[in-house]
């Protein structure tokens, strides 16, 4: 059953998506933000994924779809989901620059997030945040996640160390959000 917000249609990533995903995953303005490193990846390496991903039992990715025209806005999951802890890791990708900043991924991560609570049963979400990503820090913070702590020197962006947030929610602090 798909998810869905206000604007936003959250449903499985289907073949015919994988070109937009495969070219935002190759676009340095986007690549370049995530906490986990892009290599230049091929087509094949792409469809790999998708492939991968069909018998994961610890991963859940859904496109994010405007309901308004259909036009496909990015992708979010969960991933390293662990059943016994009821926990799981989180991410986020608006592709388009011009899409970003319209709280698309506020909305998507709001909805995924009472998912996550209400349907598949987690506690706590968790992820890991680029220092210098403030579009990403600040949208999670409105979603509920907390900071939890800093990774020092974590990741080498553009020639630099950066630090890595690490954020998280747990149920309370999503219901007790404005
Ligand atoms: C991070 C990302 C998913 C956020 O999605 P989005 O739809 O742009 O986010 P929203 O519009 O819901 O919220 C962004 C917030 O950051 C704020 N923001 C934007 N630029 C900012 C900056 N330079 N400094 C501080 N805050 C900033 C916006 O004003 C907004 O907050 P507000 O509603 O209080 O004004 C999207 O920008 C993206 O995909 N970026 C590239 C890939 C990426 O970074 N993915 C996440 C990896 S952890």
């Amino acid at each position: 059953m798909n998810i869905i917000s206000e604007r936003l249609l959250l449903r499985a990533i289907e073949e015919s998506d994988l070109e937009m995903i495969h070219q935002w995953s190759n676009d340095p303005r986007i690549a370049s933000h995530l906490a986990a490193i892009h290599l230049p990846s091929s087509f094949y390496q792409q469809k790999k994924w998708f492939e991968d991903m069909q018998s994961q039992k610890d991963t859940f990715r859904l496109a994010i779809q405007l309901i308004e025209d259909g036009t496909l806005l990015g992708y979010i999951g969960l991933w390293h989901i662990n059943w016994f802890d009821r926990i799981a890791e989180f991410g986020f990708l608006i592709g388009e620059p011009e899409n970003h900043g319209k709280g698309y991924g506020t909305e998507a991560t709001r909805a995924l997030i009472r998912y996550a609570f209400e349907t598949l049963d987690l506690m706590r979400i968790y992820t890991f945040v680029l220092e210098t990503n403030l579009p990403s820090l600040r949208s999670c913070e409105k979603s509920g996640f907390k900071v939890e702590g800093l990774a020092r020197s974590h990741a080498f962006r553009d020639g630099k160390r950066v630090n890595v947030v690490l954020l998280g929610v747990l149920r309370e602090d999503f219901y007790n959000l404005k």
